[in-house]
């Protein structure tokens, strides 16, 4: 069911409107910086859906165009060059749109070689697109919304962030009671507790429990998700837009290419002139080069004994690390230790990095975005400038502490999903997370770009070949001497 367990009481204080969540104070340099990050993740403006919009004037991937744009200076395709691809998104009268905003996806694969790389999508604003593709293997461009259904998903996050809401159970003695929590609440006249982190300011609140003080609270869990009347549901699907294949003469306008070794695809990635978008890593059979300068090595179990010996390493944030942690385990079994956070304890990242001493042995790695979907961006922005000030005390006192992250991913979800944490709200939290973290003495693991490259279907948690290939990363970055 869409929602589960919802009271009379607490369906009432959640369907009143309101727009009044008070985030944590900000400093006035961070104030500028807010300011210029959701400037710089702004995504362009998409068409008011009011009640009598219709479903046939947004985009319809089948109908939309999508052609090969001719070889600069004419010839032959050959491996390596560059492809642009232009795409005439059209709605379902199939009349061209006039505006942009559509969120969409490209990325090249080739299934024989177990390889893939994402590819670039520049918009125009004008209801036209450019796909931008190194000439290595078969392209693909699909469509994760159009324009339309961001204007819904953009209200949604202004208008209802509660509608996915928390609990939390109370209890003394023999008196149990269970209350609705969130980062903020809805005005009501019943009294509240709160629970802001006097730390890092992070605000967090319970309605009381009629009988039982704030200080009763034994057990925090996901309450459930609000039932919200979404206008035009079919515009929650995604689709694919086009594609071109090397073999199928049918679809693809181009000759056979035939197959590419990995030294070439290395080097045609690598190469500035004939590539403008450089992606930060590719497949190749299945297992992931970085072109970030950093090799990636592939470790056994012996080597990862190995790189991990002396070591202390920390995993925070959200479910999609503790797939980290488990696969570590099931390699190292017994040789982890697990500091399982109790969950009537509201602990936070930056918080916790405060109290790390750091230093060469020491190994952070973090990530911060599952969860933040339906939250307003300045919200999330918020958590990361507190991470981000942590991360830099820790690196002033430790310097030879690595830290490393863990970037958000694709998935796959329904219609729930979509509206309350689908993939265009992972990838606005992507982009400020990057731009949070721009310029630091951190490492990234692209989980984003290691998923949209590799063949398996995306999922929230993603499938264990993906995350053998985060643990390389990571390893890598921990033992980059490694043989
Ligand atoms: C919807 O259309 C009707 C008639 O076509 C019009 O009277 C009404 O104002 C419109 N409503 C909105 C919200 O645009
Ligand atoms: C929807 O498309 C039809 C046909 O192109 C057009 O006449 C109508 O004005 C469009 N409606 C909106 C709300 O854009
Ligand atoms: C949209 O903008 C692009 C880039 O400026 C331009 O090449 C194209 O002709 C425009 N398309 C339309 C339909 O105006
Ligand atoms: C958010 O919603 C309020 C009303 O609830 C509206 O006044 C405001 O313009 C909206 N902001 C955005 C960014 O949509
Ligand atoms: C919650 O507590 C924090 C700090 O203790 C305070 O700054 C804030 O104003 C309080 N919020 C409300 C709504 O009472």
């Amino acid at each position: 069911p869409f929602y589960q367990n919802i009271s009379k009481y607490d369906q009432k204080i959640l369907t009143s409107r309101h727009n009044l969540c008070a985030f944590r104070p900000l400093s006035p340099e961070e104030a500028v910086e807010e300011e210029f990050i959701l400037h710089s993740i702004a995504w362009p403006e998409t068409p008011s859906v009011t009640l009598n919009f219709s479903l046939k004037n947004t985009t319809d991937p089948s109908c939309s165009k999508f052609t090969i744009l001719p070889k600069v200076g004419g010839g032959q395709w050959s491996i390596g060059d560059q492809l642009e691809v232009r795409i005439i998104m059209k709605d379902y009268y199939c009349h061209p749109k006039t505006s942009g905003g559509d969120a969409l996806l490209a990325r090249l694969r080739n299934e024989a070689l177990d390889a893939g790389v994402s590819g670039q999508v520049v918009d125009h604003l004008n209801g036209s697109y450019t796909a931008v593709f190194p000439l290595v293997w078969e392209g693909r461009v699909t469509l994760i919304h159009p324009s339309e259904a961001i204007t819904v998903l953009r209200r949604l996050n202004n208008e209802s962030l509660d509608r996915v809401f928390f609990r939390s159970v109370f209890r003394s003695g023999s008196v149990t009671e269970t209350s609705m929590c969130n980062v903020c609440l809805r005005p009501t006249n019943m009294p509240v507790c709160n629970y802001t982190d006097i730390r890092t300011g992070e605000p967090w609140f319970c309605l009381k429990p009629k009988s039982l003080s704030c200080n009763a609270r034994i057990i925090h869990s996901m309450g459930g998700y609000l039932p919200k009347n979404i206008p035009l549901l079919p515009l929650f699907k995604t689709d694919t837009v086009g594609c071109y294949k090397f073999k199928e003469r049918s679809q693809c306008p181009l000759t056979p290419c035939g197959e590419i070794s990995q030294e070439d695809a290395y080097q045609t990635f690598t190469e500035s002139t004939k590539v403008k978008f450089r992606p930060s890593g590719f497949y190749y059979k299945g297992v992931w080069k970085s072109l970030g300068g950093t090799q990636v090595y592939q470790f056994d179990t012996q080597s990862i004994i190995q790189c991990l010996s002396g070591k202390v390493v920390h995993f925070y944030g959200d479910s999609t690390i503790r797939q980290w942690f488990e696969y570590l385990n099931k390699a190292l079994p017994g040789r982890l230790s697990l500091d399982k956070p109790f969950t009537n304890q509201l602990r936070y990242i930056a918080n916790e990095l405060d109290n790390i001493h750091g230093g060469s042995n020491t190994v952070i790695a973090f990530t911060v975005w599952a969860h933040f979907g339906n939250f307003p961006m300045e919200f999330y922005i918020r958590r990361l400038l507190s991470i981000r000030s942590a991360v830099l005390r820790l690196l002033a006192r430790a310097p030879d502490t690595l830290v490393v992250i863990r970037t958000g991913n694709l998935k796959s979800y329904d219609v729930n999903g979509a509206i309350n944490n689908g993939d265009w709200y992972a990838l606005q939290r992507d982009r400020a997370l990057r731009e949070v973290f721009k310029g630091m003495n951190v490492d990234l693991v692209d989980a984003w770009e290691m998923t949209l490259a590799h063949r398996l279907q995306h999922n929230l948690h993603p499938a264990p070949p993906i995350i053998k290939n985060m643990i390389n990363v990571l390893l890598s970055y921990i033992c980059p001497k490694h043989k």
